[in-house]
């Protein structure tokens, strides 16, 4: 008899015929997300799911979920999974990392290079026909990028794709990560472990590449803010949270910092209205990881841990290796 599993929200039809080949699947194919009362529901009896960053699974979304084995997520980031709820319950969880990085990577620098030159308001200015000719002093003067500063906050493996794509810039990059990492490392990204102090005062960019958790909740706020220099620009694409939003808002309106590239916010989806007031800063719906072959190699990945799981072999990205002991 073929396991039994969910799949919370729309896939690839690829993605869906392995799945179908392998297991008995219960499947949502919309893509919204099911309200926690219809995952707990869905997930009785079932054997393992595929969910999404947009599902919270917590002890209450796992309470009638007795025989469940695994949960798989199709993202690197699990802020939306409760773990310790999830291994209370004898369930195991995965994560998707290491196919997403160069695809964040290139958003990180995308928001980089278009914050720092100013392209979507000067994309805006051409579009509303405001552009009267070429002129030397032209009011678009931006940021040089080349032979600036990069300052990149954890330095896990997108960290390091992206300090790896600022040789070409010829920049500087220095890092701060809880951890130093291996010399060999050190090279091959060309970085420089430094303080958090010396990190936002000597950065002309900063890329945050923190995960999202309590102890990293507004690790940028306004005095962190007030420590960067007055022509740096901040970049996330990491998790909103990480950046007290009011704060930076506050920044960005008072020019405290000259500029941010923006793909995650404090309670996304919805935005905080005053963000789209503001001319020096650039938004993205979180599409860090989202070319179609990222996306399909996530869910691909996502797929390869739960088969692992109910095979009864150990799923190659387990969050909670504890399970394997129990
Ligand atoms: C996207 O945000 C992810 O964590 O994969």
């Amino acid at each position: 008899m073929k396991a039994k599993i969910l799949v919370t929200r729309a896939l690839f039809p690829e993605a869906i015929d392995r799945l179908n080949a392998a297991f008995e699947v219960d499947y949502n194919p919309e893509d919204r997300a099911l309200p926690p009362a219809e995952i707990a529901a869905r997930l009785a009896g079932k054997d393992g799911a595929i969910t999404l960053l947009s599902d919270r699974i917590d002890a209450q979304t796992l309470a009638g979920a007795a025989g469940l084995k695994a949960v798989c997520n199709v993202a690197v980031g699990y802020n939306n999974y409760d773990l310790a709820a999830i291994t209370a319950a004898g369930v195991m969880a995965t994560n998707t990392p290491g196919v997403l990085d160069d695809t964040t990577a290139d958003t990180a620098w995308a928001l980089l290079l278009a914050s720092a030159r100013r392209i979507v308001a000067a994309d805006r200015w051409v579009r509303n026909g405001q552009w009267q000719g070429w002129k030397f002093h032209d009011g678009w003067f931006g940021q040089d990028v080349h032979h600036a500063t990069l300052g990149i906050l954890g330095m896990g493996r997108i960290g390091r794709a992206v300090a790896r794509r600022a040789g070409g810039f010829a920049m500087r990059v220095i890092y701060h990560n809880r951890q130093h990492l291996h010399p060999d490392q050190e090279t091959e990204c060309a970085a420089t472990w430094v303080d958090k102090a010396t990190l936002l005062r000597e950065s002309d960019f900063l890329v945050l590449m923190l995960p999202y958790s309590p102890a990293t909740h507004h690790a940028i706020g306004a005095a962190e803010l007030a420590a960067m220099k007055p022509t740096a620009h901040l970049i996330n694409v990491a998790r909103g949270g990480i950046v007290d939003d009011g704060a930076l808002i506050a920044a960005l309106a008072e020019r405290r910092i000259a500029g941010a590239g923006l793909d995650v916010f404090e309670n996304e989806p919805a935005l905080d209205p005053r963000f789209a007031d503001l001319d020096n800063v650039v938004l993205t719906p979180h599409i860090g990881s989202s070319s179609r072959a990222t996306r399909l190699a996530m869910a691909m990945c996502a797929i390869d841990n739960l088969v692992a799981a109910l095979d009864g072999r150990r799923p190659p990205n387990l969050l909670n290796p504890q399970m394997l002991a129990a």
